[in-house]
């Protein structure tokens, strides 16, 4: 083994951007879809921003019968596919194919087993090839596969001696989401896999954190002298989080049966966007700095009862109707659903946070699928001025004022406030003055797995989640699994192509209020 520094696990310089350390990624699950359609375009656009370590192998492994060649020839296939396929989640005019063939050219591929004990031998002796060539042996683990194989394979790799760090020599493991499909299984997760590894070892995985406008909430608040003196219950009157998605379940049914709007996207996506809107200012962009500010933030949410997780929770699923002109069936007609099926498509939900900076103010958190509009944003909400100096004008209604984070697609930021209009009398209309990401910096396409691949090479954990902030997500909405799986509240129905179903509307009229429209 050739000398190799080491990477502090909170090393945040490589934002000056350069490559990363020379290393190995080995990745399980290969074949599969995630790794298709995201993993290697994203190290495309890492080896086009010259980001990728200069000494560099990737090791895929799969259950596909196949040789290296016929993957690496898969992969081409499938990436000259995305070059004008608008459709798909990483679209380009061209393939640059130097920045390509750096990529490609480094797959070595093996078919296995990952129960078998035997396929970790054969991972060590390509490592060790890997390492005779001069890459190094600091390896990045990815596991692409289903969740429950990620405590096994990381036990495996373990037993193998293959997450042993020595000599300087780093090893690590990203694990994608569903990180447990409850509080009790996550916790179960985290001890199996902590039993064997240390926490800076393991990198748990969610895109939204990789997603630019997402790390902006951090830049906007704490970058920003203006925004932090308002950003309290004195001056907000409520927060709303939308991800609306026109997509239906598409060929995932029998994951999505087993899952649901809930575990898919709440304990992880919007819980980014829930907490990064939430937390106290970290000390620095440390990783740990961060991850316990957020953690704060999480423990500080009423966790509901029973009875309040019927009362402040709406689940939902889609009927038939015309998304975008298009017709979509039943949820409960699509492929792998049980045409009885109960599992919820859509989720809304009213949180509070018991601190001195959010006590009373309530964020009010949707998300669906077949829905209008596909639209991500964080809508805050500020209180009304007094209205006293317009009282013998035909002023009689408030202009809402809204600061709204525009994170997909239309990325931007938006303020919304009342102008005069112009004219002889004192009139007030809403008006919009908007921040577009497109118009200030040339936005390269990208699938939002660049920065944390990247991020995980250097050992970067500041956009991924720690343990706790895991097991805190899931402990808030273990109510609403609870109450829901002894059917309660029953199933509320929405059209497909809606804004969600009626009884999501009453949530917010209770409180007087209504969600913004799509
Ligand atoms: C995934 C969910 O994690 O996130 C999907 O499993 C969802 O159901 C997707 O569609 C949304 O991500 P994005 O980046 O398309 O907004």
């Amino acid at each position: 083994m050739s000398e190799q520094p080491a990477h502090p696990t909170s090393d945040t310089t490589h934002r000056l951007a350069e490559p990363a350390p020379p290393c190995a990624i080995v990745i399980f699950g290969a074949s599969g879809d995630l790794t298709h359609r995201l993993l290697m375009p994203a190290l495309y656009n890492l080896s086009r921003w010259k980001l990728l370590p200069d000494k560099m192998a990737i090791l895929g492994i799969g259950r596909t019968d196949m040789d290296s060649k016929e993957l690496r020839e898969d992969f081409t296939k499938t990436i000259e596919g995305f070059v004008a396929d608008k459709t798909a989640e990483f679209s380009v005019d061209k393939i640059d194919q130097d920045a390509w063939s750096r990529v490609v050219n480094t797959i070595e591929y093996v078919d296995g087993d990952i129960s078998d004990p035997k396929l970790y031998d054969e991972i060590k002796a390509e490592i060790d090839k890997f390492s005779k060539k001069g890459v190094g042996c600091n390896v990045l683990f990815y596991l692409a596969v289903a969740a429950k194989l990620f405590g096994p394979v990381v036990v495996n790799l373990a037993k193998a001696g293959l997450m042993k760090e020595e000599d300087n020599y780093w090893r690590r493991v990203i694990i994608e989401k569903p990180f447990g499909h409850d509080y009790q299984s996550a916790v179960a997760l985290d001890k199996q896999i902590l039993e064997v590894v240390s926490e800076s070892q393991v990198f748990r995985i969610d895109h939204f954190l990789g997603k630019e406008t997402v790390q902006n909430i951090m830049a906007l608040r704490f970058g920003n002298g203006f925004f932090e003196p308002i950003w309290n219950r004195d001056h907000v009157d409520h927060v709303q989080i939308t991800v609306s998605e026109t997509v239906g379940v598409e060929k995932r049914g029998s994951f999505y049966e087993a899952t649901g709007a809930l575990r898919d996207m709440v304990p992880n996506h919007l819980f980014q966007l829930f907490t990064l809107t939430a937390m106290e200012p970290p000390a620095s962009f440390d990783a740990d700095a961060v991850r316990d500010r957020k953690e704060d933030a999480l423990r500080a949410t009423h966790h509901m009862s029973r009875e309040d997780a019927q009362r402040f929770a709406v689940r939902g699923q889609y009927t038939r109707g015309k998304v975008r002109d298009k017709d979509v069936n039943d949820y409960r007609a699509e492929p792998d659903v049980d045409p009885k099926s109960q599992t919820e498509t859509y989720v809304a939900l009213r949180l509070t946070i018991d601190n001195w900076r959010w006590a009373g103010v309530p964020f009010y958190l949707r998300t669906g699928k077949s829905m209008a509009k596909r639209k991500t944003e964080i809508a805050i909400r500020f209180k009304q001025a007094p209205l006293s100096i317009f009282k013998d004008t035909p002023v009689d209604e408030p202009i809402d004022n809204w600061l709204i984070l525009n994170i997909q697609p239309d990325e931007g930021i938006t303020w919304q406030f009342g102008a005069k209009v112009p004219g002889p009398h004192v009139q007030l209309e809403a008006v919009n003055m908007k921040f577009s990401y497109k118009d200030f910096f040339k936005v390269q396409p990208s699938t939002g797995y660049e920065t944390l691949i990247y991020d995980a090479m250097y050992g970067d954990a500041t956009l991924f989640q720690r343990a706790d902030n895991i097991e805190e997500g899931w402990k808030i909405v273990q109510p609403l699994l609870d109450t829901w799986k002894a059917g309660k509240p029953p199933l509320a129905m929405y059209e497909a192509g809606s804004a969600g179903p009626k009884e999501a509307d009453e949530l917010l009229a209770r409180d007087g209020r209504k969600w913004r429209p799509l």
